[in-house]
């Protein structure tokens, strides 16, 4: 078992860790309906790309549980459950993981027609339980692929929360720092606060702490004196979507990094599972960047922090460009300088 469980299925209810009380408190919140999931991934209580997109796929369960025994056609069932589905994806609409997760259900209840409400409701719950399983799986192959471009020793500046927390377990960028860290290196991770939210200085340094990782938190503007000052070796990420020329999407501030990276000719690396490439976005400025309500900046934890009545700004996230990449590592393998031809070569590949 893992030793983060942000999401956990009870065959009857998904319990979700409220990641709005971490660190100072573990609360699982306990939902019973699609509506339930959807306020959690609304308010962040869940969050993260891969994450939101299991919690999705459970919620689309708990819909299809909800609207299949008062429902005589089949089509009249998958209309019910598409409904269901697009409002899901219109929560967030950054993470693609959010419709790929909602859309594997969709796309399994369609396969499924004609069965036995029962039978096509276990299905259903077996698909989110693959989903949910191959989530650790895939995240484990990227930490390992990811483990053989970290020196040792290492100094890493990580963005944002793609941890454990950020996924079903283990994490993608913070995957890659598990591995190398348990294989024996001798890792250092710099994680950045990341406001407005705080992922980094609440949720990474939590969860790198609980592990027994070394860890330092630093305020976001701090990275360049980092970084210019040669005590950082890479830079890892993770990201919420990824173009097909290979630009990507991942938490703001991590154009800035990337852009800083350069500078110093230090080497940026993305960690993402294959999920989380859109290929029907040509680059990144087809990416809808989803913006968050004031009150994130103005406030923190409901204290002004901010003189009242002040206008704010809070894209939630930004676009580095593929040429600032220097590798992305997924679970088909590392795409060394991403372009659309390696990116669809390695999508492609079988696993
Ligand atoms: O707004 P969030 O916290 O959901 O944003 C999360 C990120 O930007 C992560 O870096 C990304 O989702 C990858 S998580 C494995």
């Amino acid at each position: 078992m893992e030793k983060i469980q942000p999401i956990i299925w009870d065959g009857e209810r998904l319990l979700l860790l409220d990641q709005r009380a971490l660190p100072l408190n573990e609360i699982y919140i306990s939902c019973s309906s699609a509506e339930e999931v959807g306020e959690c991934i609304r308010r962040m209580a869940v969050r993260g790309a891969p994450a939101i997109g299991v919690a999705a796929a459970f919620a689309m369960v708990l819909a299809a549980r909800q609207i299949a025994p008062s429902l005589e056609k089949d089509e009249a069932f998958l209309d019910k459950l598409a409904e269901t589905g697009t409002i899901l994806k219109n929560i967030r609409p950054t993470a693609v993981n959010l419709s790929w997760g909602t859309d594997q259900i969709l796309v399994k209840a369609k396969s499924l027609l004609g069965m036995s409400p029962g039978e096509l409701l276990e299905h259903l719950e077996n698909t989110a339980l693959n989903i949910y399983h191959d989530d650790i799986s895939v995240n484990k192959q990227i930490g390992e692929y990811g483990a053989a471009l970290i020196p040792s020793p290492c100094s890493i500046l990580t963005h944002c929360n793609a941890g454990a927390l950020a996924t079903a377990g283990y994490g993608t960028a913070l995957g890659v720092i598990r591995s190398a860290f348990f294989s024996g290196k001798d890792i250092h991770v710099f994680a950045d606060e990341t406001r407005p939210f705080l992922q980094g200085s609440r949720l990474t340094a939590w969860e790198l702490q609980k592990e027994g990782i070394p860890v330092t938190l630093i305020v976001d503007s701090a990275a360049g004196y980092f970084l210019s000052t040669g005590q950082i070796d890479c830079v890892i990420v993770g990201a919420d979507r990824i173009a097909a020329n290979g630009d990507v999407a991942n938490k703001i501030g991590t154009y800035t990094l990337a852009v800083l990276a350069e500078k110093h000719n230090v080497p940026f690396y993305v960690a993402a599972p294959v999920s989380t490439f859109d290929l029907s976005a040509a680059a990144g400025g087809s990416i809808v960047v989803e913006n968050r309500s004031e009150a994130e900046v103005t406030h923190l934890q409901e204290v002004a922090i901010a003189p009242p009545g002040i206008r704010a700004q809070n894209p939630s996230f930004d676009i580095t460009p593929a040429q600032l990449i220097r590798a992305i590592i997924t679970e088909n393998g590392v795409i060394v300088n991403p372009n659309q031809l390696n990116i669809s070569r390695t999508l492609a590949y079988e696993r």
